[in-house]
């Protein structure tokens, strides 16, 4: 059985045609049992591929079958239709142009698309006692997508700014799941989901929710994740700390102070003393220090993106040189 190719006449549905097969449906009982059993082939489809419709348990004496998409036989959901005797293929309202049905009533769908997807009716037109039908449901998923994470910002100011991150693409009859950290998202006041779950609400985000963040879609027959996405959060600066600890120096000694605080992005560091500007960057290095060199060091920190600065001091005394005993004997 090969494929049947639709006489040219035919591919222009007339309304005769239309009210021809309407008829039909009317005149035949509503189906009773509905043991014919439809497979696809290949069970998992992509967008762009083909996919046939394939059907089983035929029953005898067959007169011809009406494809429908969705779940009612409506004449307005009605994509083509077979007679067996006349090999008649009709089309109606829902033919895309891509589907053909074989003559054993399996359906092929071309390149398939999001829209394609949903339930699919054949309805099989038994011949002679004249007023019976079966039918068989399908319900076409197609595989998902790997998903991708946007968000409104992806650089969030810590504990102030809200985000919002959405699972692309938006697709029909797939579900939305989110993860951070690999795991489920927790319950809690900062964090809420869309509806469907598409979209998902980071009220203040902090340290705690800043991710990863992975969302995955999934239907019957696939489901997919997407990479993770972490929001890299602006915060401080932090009250810097001056290091070491130490304030009394001699004379002739080496003066080493670095200054460190959390910040991101990493803060700009300078250095004062006695309120005079000495460098910036967080490390001093002052060799052979003098008495002169005693004062007031204060660090002062900035994070340009926050605009946030903050600072510390620490008050460093340099003494006169220490001379050991045994050698000022000598002078
Ligand atoms: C029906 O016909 C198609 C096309 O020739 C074929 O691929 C399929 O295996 C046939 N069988 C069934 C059960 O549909
Ligand atoms: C977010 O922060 C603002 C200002 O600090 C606060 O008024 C609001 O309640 C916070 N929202 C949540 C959900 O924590
Ligand atoms: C949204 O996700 C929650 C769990 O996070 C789940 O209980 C709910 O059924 C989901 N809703 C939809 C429409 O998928």
């Amino acid at each position: 059985m090969g494929p049947l190719s639709a006489p040219p006449c035919t591919l222009h549905i007339t309304w005769k045609e239309l009210l021809l097969t309407a008829s039909l449906l009317i005149f035949w009982n509503p189906p009773t049992t509905a043991q014919v059993r439809i497979e696809a082939q290949p069970t998992k489809v992509s967008e762009g591929k083909d996919i046939l419709l394939l059907v089983h348990n035929l029953p005898q004496n067959v007169a011809g079958y009406i494809w429908y998409k969705g779940q009612i036989m409506d004449l307005q959901y009605y994509i083509t239709a077979y007679a067996i005797d006349t090999e008649m293929l009709i089309f109606g309202p829902a033919y895309s142009g891509r589907e053909t049905v074989y003559s054993n009533a399996s359906l092929l769908i071309q390149s398939v698309n999001q829209k394609d997807a949903g339930s699919y009716t054949v309805e099989i037109i038994k011949r002679g006692e004249g007023t019976e039908g079966v039918t068989g449901h399908f319900t076409l998923y197609l595989e998902t997508p790997k998903p991708s994470i946007s968000s409104s910002n992806l650089n969030p100011r810590e504990a102030t700014e809200t985000v919002i991150l959405s699972c692309d693409p938006d697709t029909q009859d797939v579900s939305y799941l989110w993860w951070i950290n690999g795991q489920s998202l927790p319950i809690s006041r900062k964090l809420q989901l869309s509806e469907n779950n598409r979209t998902l609400v980071l009220f203040n985000v902090t340290k705690d929710t800043a991710g990863p963040y992975e969302c995955e879609m999934k239907n019957p027959v696939s489901s997919s994740r997407s990479d993770p996405v972490t929001l890299n959060l602006l915060y401080g600066p932090d009250i810097p700390s001056i290091f070491p600890s130490r304030t009394n120096y001699r004379s002739g000694q080496n003066l080493y102070l670095y200054c460190l605080t959390d910040s991101n992005p990493p803060a700009e560091y300078t250095w004062t003393i006695n309120g005079r500007f000495l460098q910036s960057g967080p490390r001093i290095y002052i060799p052979q220090i003098t008495t002169k060199h005693s004062g007031l060091y204060r660090c002062s920190v900035r994070n340009s993106a926050t605009g946030s600065e903050c600072s510390t001091f620490k008050s460093i005394r340099v003494s006169g040189k220490w001379i050991p005993a045994s050698l000022s004997t000598g002078f």
